[in-house]
């Protein structure tokens, strides 16, 4: 059989992708052995799992290294990369947000443009220039919440899934940019030449989200 590259985001998007492919009759390596490799084998030697940083899923996907990955929906809205989104797989669901003290933006100086904390600048981008406002963009790799209380951003677009984060830090929710969860994205040429591969195991996906109450 054909060999398959799956590319899996390190941390608990990777684990919960694994245990929806391992339901799928995908025979997934013992991530409990794994220690610190990033490439893993599964038994059978017919798939091989690449263990990447959440934002990097899309480039090794994009780029054929791996024929197909699991990634949230907004490194995919942030990426842009020219590859097949073929399911939401629900879960990781969480929002995106544009957050900050209560009074932020009724504070905010009408001359000056807003300052937006973010990992994801080209999703402010896009978001406040479909809204005709100029923002100041600050990126951020992480602990994007001390942005405001540092006085370095107004406010920050960012995920948010309990809320906890928010609340502990002293912020709310302003507006919700949209609702995000897991995809599985395809390598292009990889969905033609290992087809018979990936296309069974899409149908096996969709039909285990079916039976997912
Ligand atoms: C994410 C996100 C928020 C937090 C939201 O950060 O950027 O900070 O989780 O989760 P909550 O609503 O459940 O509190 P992550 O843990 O990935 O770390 P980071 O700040 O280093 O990016």
């Amino acid at each position: 059989m054909e060999q398959l590259t799956i590319a899996l985001a390190k941390g608990r998007l990777g684990e919960k992708a694994l245990a929806l492919l391992e339901r799928c009759g995908v025979d997934g390596p013992a991530l409990e052995e794994a220690g610190r490799k990033l490439g893993l084998q599964d038994r059978s030697g017919d798939t091989r799992f690449i263990l990447v940083k959440p934002s990097d899923v899309p480039t090794y996907v994009e780029r054929g290294v791996a024929d197909i990955g699991i990634v949230g929906k907004d490194t995919l809205m942030e990426m842009s990369s020219p590859v097949y989104e073929m399911l939401d797989l629900g879960f990781g669901g969480c929002r995106l947000c544009i957050a900050g003290p209560q009074d932020a933006l009724s504070k905010q100086e009408p001359s000056a443009n807003l300052r937006v904390a973010t990992k994801y600048p080209n999703v402010a981008r896009a978001y406040y220039g479909a809204r005709g406002v100029h923002i100041d963009i600050i990126k951020l790799n992480g602990s994007v919440e001390l942005g405001p209380l540092v006085g370095l951003s107004d406010v920050i677009l960012d995920i948010v899934e309990s809320g906890r984060t928010l609340k502990e830090n002293g912020m709310d929710v302003l507006e919700e940019v949209c609702q995000i969860s897991a995809r599985l994205i395809v390598n292009r040429v990889s969905l033609k030449t290992k087809g018979r591969r990936i296309k069974p195991l899409i149908e096996e996906m969709k039909k285990a989200l079916e039976d997912t109450p």
